[in-house]
């Protein structure tokens, strides 16, 4: 009798096992359009991986353009990083070339002596050489030739056309300058109401900006595009802006754990070539931040977030002081303005944690 009661129970447990990991690979992923500035590593090209290994997200694809880096060069650390990491099946699409406004890149240096710097010098594609064209961009920088290439389509048709063939099912992760989406909601407007929700990295609404003392990077890049954005009516927006970026601070100890973490993983090296890596291996003391890796960490795991706040907002396109500054209005607004969620924290211990979660960082070859 005890012989059969011990079977039983085994038996039991052995089903209920099975069906609980049946249920978890069956639950539905969240389907994520990346559009990003991409660089390697900190911070586009880790927010991209992490997104593209969670197991409960579905990366649709990752649509570039220039900020960060110019769009050829994006495009190259796209492919290059998604190679390293045997990811071969989430497609890019290189997108604009140039913010909206015409001409903006011959008048930065104009502007910033009418604006002023903020307390980041970086001014990315503003202050680099172009390169010809992404291949260029990737023989230079990785002297080989890459294995994989980003589709012919440009990045506005493929946004456009995945969230039409997902209607109500595409997050959309927006972690550089808006023009990509903004070109997208203009162009196909019906797109609006089919996305589910948007997540952006951008805007500084509650303390100064990094690139010009009121604007943030990614906004600052192309106020216009920013505008048209978060003024369209999508179902719900998100925002992550230096607000809860700069609470989030990346030291050396957090660099020497991934690196740990890391040991054998390809982008080990790529870690440690870049920006970031380079300035911890000369300076102990150095300190940078993650921006876009805590807008994957946080569709990953939306648990993270600790603090927000509703909002509408906006973006001033007003060529002026105040140029590519995001506004927070709690309860009147100006005609036209969306709602949206501003995240002033998240977790910081449980987002470390995440990162180094080894299940973001299998080679899927
Ligand atoms: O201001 C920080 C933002 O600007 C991040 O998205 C970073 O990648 C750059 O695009
Ligand atoms: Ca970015």
């Amino acid at each position: 009798m005890k012989h059969f009661l011990l079977i039983a129970i085994s038996w039991v447990f052995t089903v209920l096992c099975a069906t609980s990991t049946w249920a978890v690979s069956a639950l539905p992923r969240e389907k994520v359009l990346l559009d990003s500035d991409m660089v390697e590593a900190f911070d586009d090209g880790i927010a991209m991986l992490l997104l593209a290994n969670a197991p409960n997200v579905e990366l649709m694809g990752v649509t570039t353009l220039s900020g960060n880096s110019w769009v050829e060069m994006g495009t190259a650390n796209a492919i290059r990083q998604l190679e390293q990491a045997g990811i071969r099946s989430v497609p890019v699409a290189a997108g604009l070339e140039y913010p909206l406004r015409p001409n903006r890149h011959e008048l930065f240096a104009l502007e910033r002596k009418l604006t002023g710097r903020g307390h980041d010098l970086w001014t990315g594609s503003f202050g680099l050489k172009k390169p010809t064209n992404w291949q260029t961009a990737y023989k230079e920088t990785y002297g080989t030739t890459p294995s994989m290439h980003p589709l012919a389509k440009h990045a506005v048709d493929f946004i456009i056309d995945t969230v039409r063939a997902n209607p109500g099912q595409i997050t959309i992760a927006a972690i550089g300058p808006c023009g990509n989406l903004a070109l997208a909601v203009r162009k196909a407007p019906d797109i609006v109401p089919l996305i589910k929700r948007i997540i952006y990295m951008g805007g500084a609404f509650f303390q100064q900006g990094n690139t010009t003392p009121a604007a943030e990077f990614n906004w600052y890049f192309d106020p216009e595009a920013a505008r048209i954005v978060v003024r369209s009516p999508f179902k719900e927006q998100i925002v992550l802006g230096l607000d809860v970026c700069e609470k989030v601070i990346f030291r050396r100890e957090h660099y020497d754990r991934l690196i740990k973490t890391l040991a054998n993983h390809p982008m080990r090296d790529m870690l440690r070539t870049s920006f970031a890596g380079q300035s911890f291996e000369k300076n102990p003391n150095f300190t940078f931040f993650v921006w876009d890796v805590l807008v994957s960490a946080v569709i990953i795991d939306p648990t993270l977030i600790t603090e927000s706040v509703e909002c509408f907002i906006d973006v001033n396109d007003q060529m002026g002081l105040s140029y590519g500054q995001s506004l927070a209005y709690p309860q009147e607004a100006p005609l036209g303005v969306q709602k949206a969620r501003i995240v002033t924290a998240v977790d910081s211990v449980r987002f470390w944690d995440l990162l180094n979660n080894l299940q973001y960082w299998q080679i899927k070859q």
